[in-house]
Protein backbone atom coordinates (compact mmCIF):
# COMPACT_ATOMS: atom_id res chain seq x y z
CA UNK A 1 0.00 0.00 0.00
CA UNK A 2 2.87 2.31 1.06
CA UNK A 3 4.32 1.79 -1.95
CA UNK A 4 1.44 2.02 -4.73
CA UNK A 5 1.41 5.65 -2.60
CA UNK A 6 4.45 6.46 -3.22
CA UNK A 7 4.26 5.70 -6.89
CA UNK A 8 1.08 7.33 -7.39
CA UNK A 9 2.96 10.26 -5.86
CA UNK A 10 5.90 9.95 -7.84
CA UNK A 11 4.00 9.22 -10.65
CA UNK A 12 1.73 12.81 -10.46
CA UNK A 13 5.15 14.69 -9.59
CA UNK A 14 6.41 13.85 -12.87
CA UNK A 15 3.45 13.97 -14.48
CA UNK A 16 3.46 17.58 -13.30
CA UNK A 17 6.92 17.78 -14.03
CA UNK A 18 6.23 16.98 -17.23
CA UNK A 19 3.36 19.00 -17.97
CA UNK A 20 5.05 22.19 -16.94
CA UNK A 21 8.11 21.39 -18.96
CA UNK A 22 5.45 21.21 -22.30
CA UNK A 23 3.86 24.16 -20.94
CA UNK A 24 7.42 26.19 -20.67
CA UNK A 25 8.12 24.59 -24.56
CA UNK A 26 5.10 25.89 -25.89
CA UNK A 27 5.42 29.61 -24.70
CA UNK A 28 8.73 29.47 -26.22
CA UNK A 29 7.85 28.28 -29.46
CA UNK A 30 4.80 30.76 -29.42
CA UNK A 31 7.38 33.82 -28.51
CA UNK A 32 10.01 32.67 -31.27
CA UNK A 33 7.24 32.55 -33.74
CA UNK A 34 6.10 35.85 -32.74
CA UNK A 35 9.47 37.40 -32.87
CA UNK A 36 9.63 36.69 -36.83
CA UNK A 37 5.93 36.94 -37.92
CA UNK A 38 4.25 39.55 -40.00
CA UNK A 39 7.54 40.08 -41.74
CA UNK A 40 8.31 42.62 -38.61
CA UNK A 41 12.08 41.89 -37.52
CA UNK A 42 14.25 42.98 -34.29
CA UNK A 43 15.30 46.54 -32.81
CA UNK A 44 18.41 45.79 -31.17
CA UNK A 45 19.34 48.68 -29.00
CA UNK A 46 21.56 46.64 -26.60
CA UNK A 47 24.95 48.27 -26.57
CA UNK A 48 26.79 48.21 -23.56
CA UNK A 49 27.38 51.38 -22.03
CA UNK A 50 31.05 51.64 -23.57
CA UNK A 51 30.04 50.69 -26.90
CA UNK A 52 26.87 53.50 -26.59
CA UNK A 53 29.44 56.08 -25.51
CA UNK A 54 31.64 55.32 -28.43
CA UNK A 55 28.33 56.09 -30.32
CA UNK A 56 27.39 59.02 -28.75
CA UNK A 57 30.92 60.52 -29.04
CA UNK A 58 30.77 60.23 -32.55
CA UNK A 59 28.55 62.38 -32.75
CA UNK A 60 29.71 64.92 -30.29
CA UNK A 61 27.00 64.09 -27.60
CA UNK A 62 27.58 63.93 -23.98
CA UNK A 63 27.95 60.45 -22.79
CA UNK A 64 26.13 60.20 -19.68
CA UNK A 65 23.86 58.02 -18.19
CA UNK A 66 20.56 60.45 -18.62
CA UNK A 67 21.57 61.12 -22.33
CA UNK A 68 21.56 57.22 -22.88
CA UNK A 69 18.35 56.91 -21.08
CA UNK A 70 17.38 59.43 -23.60
CA UNK A 71 18.17 58.12 -26.51
CA UNK A 72 16.97 54.80 -25.46
CA UNK A 73 13.81 56.46 -24.68
CA UNK A 74 13.79 58.49 -28.32
CA UNK A 75 14.04 54.77 -29.68
CA UNK A 76 11.26 53.08 -27.70
CA UNK A 77 9.01 55.32 -27.80
CA UNK A 78 8.84 56.17 -31.22
CA UNK A 79 5.44 56.32 -32.87
CA UNK A 80 4.30 53.27 -34.66
CA UNK A 81 7.17 51.27 -34.10
CA UNK A 82 5.48 47.59 -33.74
CA UNK A 83 4.21 47.90 -36.95
CA UNK A 84 7.38 47.03 -38.39
CA UNK A 85 9.40 45.69 -34.90
CA UNK A 86 8.50 42.70 -33.66
CA UNK A 87 11.10 42.90 -30.42
CA UNK A 88 13.83 44.79 -28.86
CA UNK A 89 16.72 44.13 -27.46
CA UNK A 90 17.38 46.03 -24.24
CA UNK A 91 20.62 46.46 -22.13
CA UNK A 92 21.25 45.83 -18.59
CA UNK A 93 21.02 49.42 -18.11
CA UNK A 94 18.03 50.28 -19.83
CA UNK A 95 16.09 47.60 -18.87
CA UNK A 96 16.30 49.53 -15.31
CA UNK A 97 15.63 52.62 -16.95
CA UNK A 98 11.96 54.45 -17.43
CA UNK A 99 10.77 57.09 -20.02
CA UNK A 100 10.24 60.67 -18.66
CA UNK A 101 6.68 59.51 -17.39
CA UNK A 102 7.99 57.04 -15.71
CA UNK A 103 7.05 53.86 -17.37
CA UNK A 104 9.57 51.37 -17.41
CA UNK A 105 11.12 50.80 -21.05
CA UNK A 106 10.13 46.67 -20.74
CA UNK A 107 6.77 47.76 -19.55
CA UNK A 108 6.40 50.10 -22.35
CA UNK A 109 7.31 48.20 -24.73
CA UNK A 110 4.86 45.16 -23.85
CA UNK A 111 2.10 47.99 -23.84
CA UNK A 112 3.09 48.83 -27.06
CA UNK A 113 2.73 45.28 -28.67
CA UNK A 114 6.49 44.64 -28.63
CA UNK A 115 8.15 42.19 -27.06
CA UNK A 116 10.80 43.14 -24.44
CA UNK A 117 14.48 41.02 -24.62
CA UNK A 118 17.83 41.64 -23.04
CA UNK A 119 21.75 40.99 -24.16
CA UNK A 120 22.92 38.41 -21.34
CA UNK A 121 26.76 37.73 -21.88
CA UNK A 122 29.16 40.43 -20.28
CA UNK A 123 31.68 40.72 -23.29
CA UNK A 124 33.86 39.60 -25.46
CA UNK A 125 37.40 39.17 -23.93
CA UNK A 126 41.05 38.31 -25.12
CA UNK A 127 41.19 34.17 -25.55
CA UNK A 128 43.89 32.55 -23.57
CA UNK A 129 46.57 31.19 -25.79
CA UNK A 130 44.65 32.27 -29.01
CA UNK A 131 46.11 35.59 -30.37
CA UNK A 132 43.58 37.88 -32.25
CA UNK A 133 40.42 35.91 -30.93
CA UNK A 134 37.99 36.31 -28.07
CA UNK A 135 35.83 34.45 -25.84
CA UNK A 136 32.46 35.31 -24.66
CA UNK A 137 31.80 35.42 -21.29
CA UNK A 138 29.00 35.42 -18.98
CA UNK A 139 28.02 32.38 -17.76
CA UNK A 140 28.64 32.32 -14.39
CA UNK A 141 25.56 33.60 -11.75
CA UNK A 142 23.31 33.60 -15.22
CA UNK A 143 20.79 31.00 -14.37
CA UNK A 144 20.20 33.72 -11.76
CA UNK A 145 20.35 36.81 -13.78
CA UNK A 146 17.70 34.85 -16.54
CA UNK A 147 15.28 34.79 -13.62
CA UNK A 148 15.86 38.38 -12.43
CA UNK A 149 15.37 40.14 -16.14
CA UNK A 150 12.35 37.64 -16.64
CA UNK A 151 11.01 39.01 -13.45
CA UNK A 152 11.14 42.52 -15.42
CA UNK A 153 9.58 41.14 -18.50
CA UNK A 154 12.18 40.11 -20.66
CA UNK A 155 11.06 37.23 -22.71
CA UNK A 156 13.76 36.36 -25.00
CA UNK A 157 17.25 37.56 -23.95
CA UNK A 158 20.58 37.45 -26.75
CA UNK A 159 24.69 36.35 -26.24
CA UNK A 160 26.63 37.55 -29.29
CA UNK A 161 30.10 35.27 -29.91
CA UNK A 162 32.45 36.99 -31.97
CA UNK A 163 34.89 35.41 -34.13
CA UNK A 164 37.64 36.90 -36.93
CA UNK A 165 38.70 35.62 -39.84
CA UNK A 166 42.55 36.24 -40.63
CA UNK A 167 45.55 34.43 -40.94
CA UNK A 168 45.61 30.93 -39.11
CA UNK A 169 42.04 32.34 -37.65
CA UNK A 170 39.29 30.93 -36.45
CA UNK A 171 41.19 28.24 -34.65
CA UNK A 172 38.79 25.25 -34.00
CA UNK A 173 39.71 25.70 -30.16
CA UNK A 174 37.63 29.60 -30.29
CA UNK A 175 34.61 28.00 -32.51
CA UNK A 176 34.61 25.08 -30.15
CA UNK A 177 34.71 27.47 -26.86
CA UNK A 178 32.18 30.01 -27.95
CA UNK A 179 29.70 27.45 -29.67
CA UNK A 180 29.84 25.57 -26.21
CA UNK A 181 29.47 29.11 -24.36
CA UNK A 182 26.55 29.96 -26.84
CA UNK A 183 24.96 26.40 -26.06
CA UNK A 184 25.21 26.05 -22.11
CA UNK A 185 23.32 29.75 -22.37
CA UNK A 186 20.51 28.80 -24.82
CA UNK A 187 19.59 25.59 -22.21
CA UNK A 188 19.75 28.02 -19.22
CA UNK A 189 17.31 30.35 -20.87
CA UNK A 190 14.83 28.22 -21.88
CA UNK A 191 15.03 25.89 -18.56
CA UNK A 192 13.68 29.63 -17.55
CA UNK A 193 10.87 30.05 -19.86
CA UNK A 194 13.40 32.64 -22.01
CA UNK A 195 13.66 32.36 -25.88
CA UNK A 196 17.34 32.60 -26.49
CA UNK A 197 18.77 34.42 -29.33
CA UNK A 198 21.64 32.45 -30.66
CA UNK A 199 24.09 35.21 -31.94
CA UNK A 200 27.78 33.85 -33.69
CA UNK A 201 29.01 36.70 -35.80
CA UNK A 202 31.65 36.22 -38.18
CA UNK A 203 33.09 39.50 -38.29
CA UNK A 204 33.48 41.67 -41.40
CA UNK A 205 36.50 43.32 -40.62
CA UNK A 206 39.22 41.85 -42.61
CA UNK A 207 40.74 41.55 -46.45
CA UNK A 208 39.21 37.74 -46.35
CA UNK A 209 36.57 36.92 -49.55
CA UNK A 210 33.38 35.75 -49.70
CA UNK A 211 34.00 32.49 -50.03
CA UNK A 212 36.13 32.77 -46.54
CA UNK A 213 33.24 33.86 -45.09
CA UNK A 214 30.94 31.28 -46.73
CA UNK A 215 33.12 28.07 -45.32
CA UNK A 216 34.09 30.19 -41.55
CA UNK A 217 29.83 30.90 -41.23
CA UNK A 218 29.21 27.27 -42.05
CA UNK A 219 31.86 25.38 -40.27
CA UNK A 220 30.79 27.92 -36.97
CA UNK A 221 26.94 27.17 -37.88
CA UNK A 222 27.69 23.39 -37.91
CA UNK A 223 29.39 23.60 -34.56
CA UNK A 224 27.21 25.59 -32.90
CA UNK A 225 23.95 23.13 -33.84
CA UNK A 226 25.91 20.51 -32.72
CA UNK A 227 26.67 21.87 -29.02
CA UNK A 228 23.27 22.94 -29.28
CA UNK A 229 21.89 19.72 -29.81
CA UNK A 230 24.13 18.11 -26.80
CA UNK A 231 22.95 21.17 -24.32
CA UNK A 232 19.08 19.77 -25.55
CA UNK A 233 18.26 22.90 -26.22
CA UNK A 234 14.89 22.86 -28.29
CA UNK A 235 15.21 24.66 -31.89
CA UNK A 236 11.44 25.67 -32.20
CA UNK A 237 11.87 27.80 -29.96
CA UNK A 238 15.04 29.72 -30.28
CA UNK A 239 15.77 32.02 -32.91
CA UNK A 240 19.67 32.47 -34.80
CA UNK A 241 21.22 35.82 -35.01
CA UNK A 242 23.91 35.88 -37.43
CA UNK A 243 26.32 37.70 -40.36
CA UNK A 244 25.06 37.51 -43.88
CA UNK A 245 27.74 36.16 -46.03
CA UNK A 246 29.67 39.11 -47.03
CA UNK A 247 33.37 39.88 -48.56
CA UNK A 248 35.83 41.27 -46.27
CA UNK A 249 35.60 45.29 -46.09
CA UNK A 250 39.38 45.56 -47.05
CA UNK A 251 38.36 42.68 -49.82
CA UNK A 252 39.11 44.07 -53.41
CA UNK A 253 36.26 42.49 -54.46
CA UNK A 254 32.54 43.45 -53.59
CA UNK A 255 30.34 40.95 -54.60
CA UNK A 256 26.72 42.30 -56.15
CA UNK A 257 24.06 41.99 -53.87
CA UNK A 258 22.39 39.32 -55.67
CA UNK A 259 25.18 36.98 -54.88
CA UNK A 260 25.44 37.88 -51.57
CA UNK A 261 22.03 37.04 -51.41
CA UNK A 262 22.70 33.42 -52.74
CA UNK A 263 25.71 32.66 -50.36
CA UNK A 264 24.05 33.48 -47.49
CA UNK A 265 20.63 31.51 -48.16
CA UNK A 266 23.08 28.52 -49.55
CA UNK A 267 25.50 29.04 -46.72
CA UNK A 268 22.55 28.83 -44.05
CA UNK A 269 20.52 25.62 -45.97
CA UNK A 270 23.40 23.56 -45.51
CA UNK A 271 24.12 24.75 -42.24
CA UNK A 272 21.07 25.49 -40.17
CA UNK A 273 18.36 22.78 -39.04
CA UNK A 274 14.95 23.22 -40.73
CA UNK A 275 12.88 23.01 -37.19
CA UNK A 276 14.25 26.73 -36.71
CA UNK A 277 11.34 29.50 -36.71
CA UNK A 278 13.36 32.64 -37.94
CA UNK A 279 16.87 33.61 -38.84
CA UNK A 280 17.53 37.30 -37.99
CA UNK A 281 20.69 39.27 -39.61
CA UNK A 282 22.82 41.53 -37.89
CA UNK A 283 23.93 44.32 -39.96
CA UNK A 284 27.97 44.04 -38.78
CA UNK A 285 28.95 47.40 -40.07
CA UNK A 286 26.95 47.35 -43.67
CA UNK A 287 25.21 51.08 -44.26
CA UNK A 288 21.24 51.00 -43.73
CA UNK A 289 20.81 50.87 -46.90
CA UNK A 290 23.18 48.12 -47.80
CA UNK A 291 21.68 46.25 -44.99
CA UNK A 292 18.15 46.24 -46.48
CA UNK A 293 19.13 45.68 -50.14
CA UNK A 294 20.56 42.47 -48.93
CA UNK A 295 17.79 41.69 -47.12
CA UNK A 296 14.89 42.63 -49.84
CA UNK A 297 17.20 40.87 -52.27
CA UNK A 298 17.75 37.63 -50.05
CA UNK A 299 13.91 37.65 -49.84
CA UNK A 300 13.17 38.28 -53.57
CA UNK A 301 15.00 35.38 -54.23
CA UNK A 302 14.25 33.27 -51.31
CA UNK A 303 10.91 33.58 -49.27
CA UNK A 304 8.88 30.94 -49.93
CA UNK A 305 11.49 28.43 -50.60
CA UNK A 306 13.36 28.08 -46.87
CA UNK A 307 11.85 26.28 -43.91
CA UNK A 308 12.92 29.41 -41.26
CA UNK A 309 11.76 33.18 -41.83
CA UNK A 310 14.52 35.56 -43.40
CA UNK A 311 14.07 38.41 -40.96
CA UNK A 312 16.40 41.33 -39.23
CA UNK A 313 18.11 42.32 -35.49
CA UNK A 314 19.74 45.35 -36.72
CA UNK A 315 21.45 47.81 -34.39
CA UNK A 316 23.66 50.69 -36.35
CA UNK A 317 21.61 50.10 -40.01
CA UNK A 318 18.72 51.29 -37.68
CA UNK A 319 19.67 53.34 -35.34
CA UNK A 320 22.27 55.33 -37.04
CA UNK A 321 20.76 57.82 -39.16
CA UNK A 322 18.25 58.69 -36.40
CA UNK A 323 21.03 59.09 -33.90
CA UNK A 324 23.00 61.81 -36.37
CA UNK A 325 19.75 63.92 -36.40
CA UNK A 326 18.93 63.69 -32.60
CA UNK A 327 22.31 64.92 -31.79
CA UNK A 328 21.45 65.45 -28.22
CA UNK A 329 18.99 67.72 -28.37
CA UNK A 330 14.87 67.60 -27.55
CA UNK A 331 13.97 69.69 -30.92
CA UNK A 332 15.39 66.98 -33.30
CA UNK A 333 13.72 64.03 -31.23
CA UNK A 334 10.43 64.14 -33.57
CA UNK A 335 12.79 63.74 -36.83
CA UNK A 336 15.11 61.67 -35.84
CA UNK A 337 12.58 59.07 -34.43
CA UNK A 338 10.64 59.47 -38.15
CA UNK A 339 14.41 58.45 -39.31
CA UNK A 340 14.09 55.65 -37.10
CA UNK A 341 10.91 54.82 -38.25
CA UNK A 342 11.56 55.26 -41.89
CA UNK A 343 14.58 52.67 -41.54
CA UNK A 344 12.41 49.99 -39.69
CA UNK A 345 9.69 50.05 -42.42
CA UNK A 346 12.52 49.77 -45.17
CA UNK A 347 13.25 46.58 -43.38
CA UNK A 348 9.60 45.12 -42.74
CA UNK A 349 9.37 45.87 -46.55
CA UNK A 350 12.63 44.01 -47.33
CA UNK A 351 11.32 41.22 -45.63
CA UNK A 352 8.58 41.09 -47.83
CA UNK A 353 11.14 41.51 -50.57
CA UNK A 354 8.95 43.53 -53.17
O1 LIG B 1 25.09 41.99 -31.51
C1 LIG B 1 25.03 42.81 -32.38
C2 LIG B 1 23.93 43.74 -32.47
O2 LIG B 1 22.83 43.30 -31.74
C3 LIG B 1 23.60 43.96 -33.90
O3 LIG B 1 24.29 45.08 -34.23
O4 LIG B 1 23.30 45.34 -36.49
O5 LIG B 1 25.00 46.91 -35.57
O6 LIG B 1 25.65 44.59 -36.19
P1 LIG B 1 24.57 45.51 -35.71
Amino acid sequence: MWLCFVYLLDAEHTGGAMQSISKIDEQLRMTANAMVSHDKGLLAMDESVATCNKRLAKQGIPQTVETRRRWRELMVTTPSLQESISAVILFDETIRQQTTDGKPFAQFLTDAGIIPGIKVDTGATEMARHPGEKITEGLDGLRLRLAEYAGMGARFAKWRAVISIGNGIPSHGCIEANASALARYAALCQETGVVPVVEPEIIMDGEHSMQQCFDVSEKVLRTVFKELYHQRVMLEGMILKTNMVLPGLSCPKQESTDDVADATVQCMLRAVPAALPGIAFLSGGQSSEQASARLNAINIRYKSHTPWALSFSFARAIQQPAMGIWNGREENVAAAQKALQHRAKCNLLARRGL
